[in-house]
């Protein structure tokens, strides 16, 4: 995976309904354990780490890189949106390109934060790189995974096995073309 390129980071904060999503931060430390640890978030992407691990290793302020956002919900980390370029991506459609995933704690799941931080995230990115398309890889098991690909637009360019599992590829085409269609 490679960065975002020449974008302007960290942006301004970016603010939905209900969430803010920016930057991560030292205080986000401890929720970024809970997020690693949790054998719930991480039961379709390659397992939970372990929590002492976590504690020693992470740096200060963890994943702190361009694309990276913290998913905030009255003033406490929820949940983090990652936007890569996917440059090692396995399946040829997918190399190169802009690649989303999210994860969030259990606490926030069905109460709808992942679609709405989702859809601002992408709509950040159309303002900040227009005109390209965004991929999202998941398992095909992961049905919670799967529902919130669908409704972010995501339609399926194939399936794939890998991670022994069968994985779902996903692409969103850029938002000019969304327009055109309407
Ligand atoms: C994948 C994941 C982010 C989905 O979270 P989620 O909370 O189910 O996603 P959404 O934000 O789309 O919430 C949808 C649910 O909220 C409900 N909801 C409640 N209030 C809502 C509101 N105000 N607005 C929208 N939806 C609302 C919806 O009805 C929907 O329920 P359903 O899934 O039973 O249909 C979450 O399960 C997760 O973090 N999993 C672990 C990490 C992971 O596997 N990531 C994928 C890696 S590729």
């Amino acid at each position: 995976m490679d960065d975002l390129g020449a974008i302007a980071w960290p942006p301004a904060p970016v603010t939905t309904g209900r969430l803010v999503l920016r930057a991560p931060e030292a205080r986000d430390r401890a929720a970024f354990v809970e997020l690693f640890a949790s054998p719930e978030v991480n039961a379709y992407v390659g397992g939970p780490r372990q929590r002492e691990v976590l504690e020693r290793e992470l740096p200060e302020v963890p994943e702190q890189w361009p694309g990276s956002f913290v998913v905030e919900l009255d003033g406490a980390m929820i949940g983090h949106v990652l936007l890569r370029r996917a440059t090692g991506h396995r399946r040829p459609a997918a190399a190169g390109k802009l690649d989303l995933g999210y994860l969030f704690l259990p606490r926030a799941w069905g109460l709808g934060y992942a679609t709405e931080a989702c859809t601002a995230a992408l709509d950040w990115l159309t303002g900040a790189l227009p005109g390209e398309p965004v991929v999202l890889t998941t398992q095909s098991a992961n049905a919670g995974s799967m529902r919130l690909a669908a409704k972010l637009g995501f339609t399926e360019v194939e399936r794939f096995e890998a991670w022994d599992a069968e994985q779902w590829l996903g692409m969103r085409p850029p938002a000019n073309r969304i327009a055109d269609r309407e």
